[in-house]
């Protein structure tokens, strides 16, 4: 009897410890451990108004649209959806939930799932595309420079709108803030923009316009973003279109 009595607390103990270690080990993308203290060293707001230097990747600008429009989608890694305790919606959000490794982009969740070369572990998931090589490169670049949150302003200095040119100066922007959304079986509004056609369809409408420089009765894009584009990148989009919107 004083046996019993002794060893039935030491169970219940040990059985509850057994339950918690188990109902912890479910974190498939091992985000919600490991939680990295936000690096505030890396929020720089001086640098507003320099222009950007080409060889530093920013996060605001190369880095945000792209998972805006490829991941923080409605069902994904949005702030009400956060899939896996991950959001991908800003700065803040990506350091806390994403396990981005400062410097180190191959101990770091988020590089390792969009180059994962299985399509069931891959980010985003099929039948979406997988990101670009181009994008890949520039999130692997951005953590290797030190997944910081630098500062710059992209319209400081001239804005250059002669001669624009679609393949060199329209498409990387469609690209890496409009595509993610815009292609595939079900793009968004129905509306294809991962082509020189379908672009020029909508350059033509005037929607494209419209929608980049947030006028009033049309969807202001790109959708979700908390600024238009660059007023550099928007002038250049306009003196496109009006050159017709040429496949140059
Ligand atoms: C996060 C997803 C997402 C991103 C990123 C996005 N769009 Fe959209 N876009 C949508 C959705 C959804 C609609 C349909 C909105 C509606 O009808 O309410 C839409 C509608 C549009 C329209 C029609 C607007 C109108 O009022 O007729 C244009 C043009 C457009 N997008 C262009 C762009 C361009 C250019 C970019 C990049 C600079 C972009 N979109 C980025 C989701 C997105």
């Amino acid at each position: 009897m004083q046996q019993k009595n002794f060893w039935l607390p030491v169970l219940v103990f040990g059985l509850g410890l057994v339950l918690s270690t188990i109902s912890c080990q479910h974190s498939p993308m091992g985000m919600d451990d490991d939680v990295e203290p936000i690096d505030t060293t890396g929020n720089d707001t001086t640098g507003m108004g320099d222009p950007c230097d080409p060889n530093v990747v920013y996060f605001e600008w190369d880095i945000l649209p792209i998972l805006r429009s490829n991941c923080a989608l409605s069902g994904c890694h949005d702030d009400a959806s956060h899939e896996d305790g991950v959001v991908l919606t800003s700065y803040e959000k990506v350091m806390q939930t994403a396990d981005v490794d400062a410097f180190d982009p191959g101990s770091s969740d988020l590089y390792e799932k969009i180059t994962d070369s299985d399509p069931d572990d891959r980010m985003p998931p099929p039948p979406n595309q997988p990101l670009s090589s181009e994008q890949v490169a520039l999130i692997y670049k951005w953590i290797q420079q030190g997944a910081k949150n630098e500062s710059c302003d992209p319209d400081a200095g001239q804005c250059n709108t002669d001669n624009v040119s679609y393949a060199q100066d329209i498409r990387p922007v469609i690209q890496n803030n409009c595509q993610g959304c815009h292609s595939g079986a079900n793009p968004s509004g129905g509306i294809s923009l991962d082509t020189h056609a379908g672009l020029a369809a909508s350059a033509n409408s005037g929607r494209l316009y419209g929608a980049i420089s947030w006028q009033v009765g049309y969807v202001a894009m790109p959708l979700g973003a908390s600024n238009p584009l660059p007023q550099c990148t928007v002038d250049k989009i306009k003196a496109w279109i009006d050159a017709g919107a040429p496949d140059n």
